[in-house]
């Protein structure tokens, strides 16, 4: 890890036509392969009951905090093999709608759970059924999507690991959770979300958490090789994450493998990660009894969320160890049709009225459930979701066609970075206008302040939503949809 501001990147900025050819080289095409609509036969049940739970965050000694989580378990953890077909029942033990959703799971629209677009809203003691076709392997989560901002923050967030039986075989392996809390000191929460916040860079929580723990402290092989699977499911904070004291490669960005690249390489020496997204590192242990700690360098005191001590022996290897390449479909950038969404801060002007008649079923559902935040900040490409009064569905932001490539242009005309993230599919991320951005897949990319960041997909048939993961920000209008048909 670089100190910050040490200069720029040795990697050199991926143009388009860089990235022409290595897309090709890392995601062979497989474009035009619809996924075919066969009969689901799952070879996984479980239910994911969420419901509340006691967390002590302030400390062991410390009170009580009532917090929701999945079966009683905080950050439930959900490990499948690749290619397993998963049901997974939503069983709502909250007092308040609510709804499930696989974040970062390519599948079908109908199992996406957003109400109103895709389902009703789960009434408590309701229960949905979700069919997910687990193809790709990776680290992803999943989380409410109704009122995040009360439930997620108050921890309703699980893990779902798709494990590849083809990856390299490392010593050890962690799941980090990075999640901020906002607690009073009796430990009762502060409001989650506040004027001030959702108009501008979030309401942050203070106390801050890996896996629920200040700090965790954790063994690994000396000179073994470890994988660190870490998430930011945080509502608000964006994360430079850093390693010191033992060799890094980044393995895998939101589930999807890339080439690994030396985390020293990268600008400034970190990852920088808004809510939402994850990554997997590659760290190599220094030799036994010396220490390897994991940070969030954004602000100027670090904090330092974990420490892996290097502890007995193993033999050292030499170099990263790749994940095999991400089997996406890879968009045909020649035959693209492009399109540009800006990201601005909404004025009345930009807030367009209900775009289906009153009686439409989809606009009915809508007012019926509490999906929607209480005003409206925000637009993307002049229109904001709906809000407090203005209940009603947007129209979409595109309308596109099944199999077909689009290449989108996202710009950040906002003073606060935005994690932008494309529900139901793995996009390539092109580059950025900084040039901060190697070529990967992603579901979810952070656009910083003045920046313009292009990505590439091809379209998978339904209604899915495209926003910012600040949930607030997505709560106050920065969210929108693209119909594929
Ligand atoms: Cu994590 Cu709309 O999603
Ligand atoms: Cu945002």
């Amino acid at each position: 890890m670089r100190s910050r501001g040490a200069g720029l990147s040795r990697r050199a900025f991926l143009g388009a036509g860089a990235a022409l050819g290595a897309l090709g080289a890392i995601a062979p095409s497989r474009l035009g392969q619809a996924r075919a609509p066969a009969p689901f036969l799952p070879t996984d049940r479980l239910t994911l009951a969420a419901g509340p739970l006691d967390m002590r965050l302030l400390g062991p000694d410390g009170p009580a905090t009532p917090c929701y989580a999945y079966d009683g378990e905080p950050f439930r953890l959900i490990r499948l093999p690749r290619g397993a077909r998963l049901e997974a029942t939503y069983a709502n033990g909250l007092h308040e709608g609510s709804s499930l959703h696989f974040h970062g799971i390519r599948m079908p629209n109908e199992f996406d759970g957003v109400p109103p677009l895709t389902q009703p809203l789960v009434e408590p003691g309701g229960r949905f059924v979700h069919q997910l076709p687990l193809d790709d392997p990776g680290t992803f989560f999943f989380h409410p999507h109704c009122d995040e901002t009360g439930q997620a923050g108050r921890g309703l967030v699980g893990v779902l690991i798709v494990e590849d039986p083809r990856d390299p075989r490392f010593d050890a392996e962690h799941v980090l959770c990075l999640k901020d809390w906002r607690l009073a000191e009796d430990g009762s929460f502060l409001p989650l979300t506040e004027a001030d916040g959702a108009s501008k860079a979030g309401t942050y929580g203070a106390t801050r958490t890996c896996n629920g723990q200040p700090r965790l402290a954790l063994d690994a092989p000396a000179g073994g090789d470890v994988r660190l699977r870490i998430l930011n499911v945080d509502s608000t904070r964006v994360m430079d994450i850093g390693v010191e004291g033992g060799e890094a490669w980044l393995i895998a960005v939101d589930g999807h493998a890339l080439k690994p690249v030396k985390l020293d390489d990268l600008p400034d020496g970190i990852w920088r990660m808004g809510p939402a997204q994850r990554i997997d590192l590659h760290v190599r242990m220094p030799a036994s009894g010396a220490p390897v700690t994991l940070g969030d360098y954004r602000a100027s005191d670090v904090y330092a969320f974990a420490t892996l001590t290097a502890r007995g022996r193993t033999k050292p290897r030499k170099g990263p160890l790749a994940l095999p390449p991400a089997t996406l479909p890879a968009p045909e950038l020649k035959k693209a049709e492009a399109l540009s969404f800006t990201l601005q801060q909404a004025t009345d002007a930009a807030v367009q009225e209900l775009g289906l008649p009153p009686d439409d079923p989809l606009a009915k559902a809508l007012v019926a459930s509490f999906c929607v935040g209480a005003a409206t900040y925000w637009s993307i490409g002049q229109v904001s979701w709906s809000a407090g009064t203005r209940l009603g569905l947007p129209p979409p932001l595109a309308r596109m066609e099944v199999g077909k490539s689009y290449r989108i242009t996202i710009k950040n005309e906002t003073r606060f970075p935005h994690p932008i993230h494309l529900h139901g599919h793995a996009f390539a991320v092109l580059g950025s206008s900084k040039g901060r951005l190697p070529l990967h897949f992603a579901d979810t990319v952070l656009v910083q302040p003045g920046e313009a960041v292009d990505i590439a997909f091809v379209a998978a048939p339904g209604d899915w939503v495209f926003h910012c993961h600040i949930l607030e920000h997505m709560e106050t209008g920065m969210m929108g949809w693209f119909r594929v048909v």
